[in-house]
């Protein structure tokens, strides 16, 4: 990006991108996650949590997607719409520390592995979206599906009826790379701790004896986000006894005491819902990311809302998508360049959006 966009006033910059929203028009579609920062959410054309995103991507029908999110979301909107749509990440260094923690060759391996040690189950690999589409492609081959936070049960569910696969004993799920939202998940559907495993990528055969995958239900991949590690059942007594009264409700990336303490778990778009749907004068604490906290609070100014933790949970990630470099690919667009294009290569976009499409065809909870 040119010098000359960090140099700009902050206020130049803010009116320079709505005279080039404006000009675009209909060409460009922007899609804004609720982690923003305001000052590039407030140019959203449509918001919402990952899978609303991917779904909106998917039926924009705009020639250019600026994507104001991580660069997992960006990939898999580039697999979701026509090749002739070119999907923008404005910053391409906004990837995902979760996501990371999930290479390709080794679920791929992983997969064998359990599989060679399920005993005749069947191990079908569930990919959370937060993910690179080299995994999601590994699991489309595999016949399994991408889950998001809102609809993974869902996906859970579909994945443990074995005979929808052909297969005659039982089932097991791999899940990657987010153990504590596998984990949240397997507990709602009333299995226990005993039936979770976890896989370490950097442990010979992931640290698993064969008789631990045979008598495990959910093999969950070693992998977890940052941001929402920072929140504690501690948090939870303390804001309960600062202000009785209140409802917790957190992201299910929290650790599984910190869910089964809380009074609500879900995606950031079912967080929003349950907040913006509550009487006036409720109190909520909220653990999930600060921008979308705080965006929370102002938009809900006859309700207390609070982050749950006294530390701000920042996704430096998210973080990274700047009014400067919006206004960076918008005036590129207006000039016929498109820069920093996300493209998917089509042999792994072809096995991914399988992936992806069983999510979506699998009802989603909402
Ligand atoms: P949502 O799908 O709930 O928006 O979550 C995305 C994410 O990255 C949470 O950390
Ligand atoms: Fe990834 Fe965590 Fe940021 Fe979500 S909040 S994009 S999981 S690093």
């Amino acid at each position: 990006m040119d010098e000359k966009y960090t140099r700009m006033a902050p206020a130049e910059v803010l009116r320079r991108i709505a005279e080039r929203k404006k000009q675009l028009g209909g060409e460009v579609c922007i899609l804004g996650h609720h982690y923003q920062r305001d000052e590039v959410f407030q140019f959203a054309d449509f918001t919402g949590d990952s899978l609303k995103l991917s779904q909106q991507a998917a039926g924009t029908g705009a020639r250019y997607i600026v994507f104001c999110g991580v660069q997992f979301m960006a990939e898999s909107a580039d697999i979701l719409t026509p090749a002739d749509c070119a999907v923008i990440l404005p910053d391409l260094s906004a990837g995902c520390e979760m996501a990371d923690m999930a290479e390709a060759d080794d679920v791929a391996g992983a997969l064998n592995r359990i599989s060679d040690a399920a005993a005749g189950a069947i191990v079908v690999p569930i990919t959370y979206v937060n993910s690179a589409a080299a995994v999601k492609a590994v699991t489309g081959r595999a016949g399994g599906a991408c889950c998001t936070s809102s609809n993974a049960r869902s996906v859970f569910e579909w994945a443990l009826r074995p005979e929808d696969k052909g297969g005659a004993g039982g089932a097991k799920i791999l899940a990657a790379p987010d153990q504590h939202l596998a984990r949240n998940t397997a507990l709602a559907m009333g299995y226990e701790l005993d039936d979770c495993v976890m896989y370490d990528p950097a442990a010979e055969n992931g640290g698993l004896t064969d008789e631990q995958i045979r008598d495990a239900t959910f093999i969950l991949w070693k992998g977890y986000c940052y941001v929402h590690q920072v929140f504690t059942v501690k948090q939870i007594e303390r804001v309960r006894r600062d202000r009785p009264g209140i409802k917790v409700i957190v992201h299910p990336e929290c650790p599984h005491e910190v869910v089964a303490a809380a009074d609500l778990a879900g995606s950031t778009e079912q967080i929003l819902r349950a907040v913006a749907d509550s009487p006036a004068g409720a109190g909520w604490a909220v653990g999930t990311e600060v921008h979308m906290v705080a965006r929370l609070a102002g938009d809900n100014p006859d309700k207390y809302v609070r982050l749950l933790s006294d530390t701000p949970a920042v996704c430096e990630s998210m973080s990274r998508i700047d009014p400067p470099h919006l206004l960076w690919v918008l005036d590129n667009l207006a000039e016929g360049r498109v820069v920093n294009r996300i493209s998917v290569s089509a042999t792994i976009a072809a096995d991914a959006r399988k992936a992806l499409e069983r999510m979506i065809s699998i009802k989603a909870e909402r």
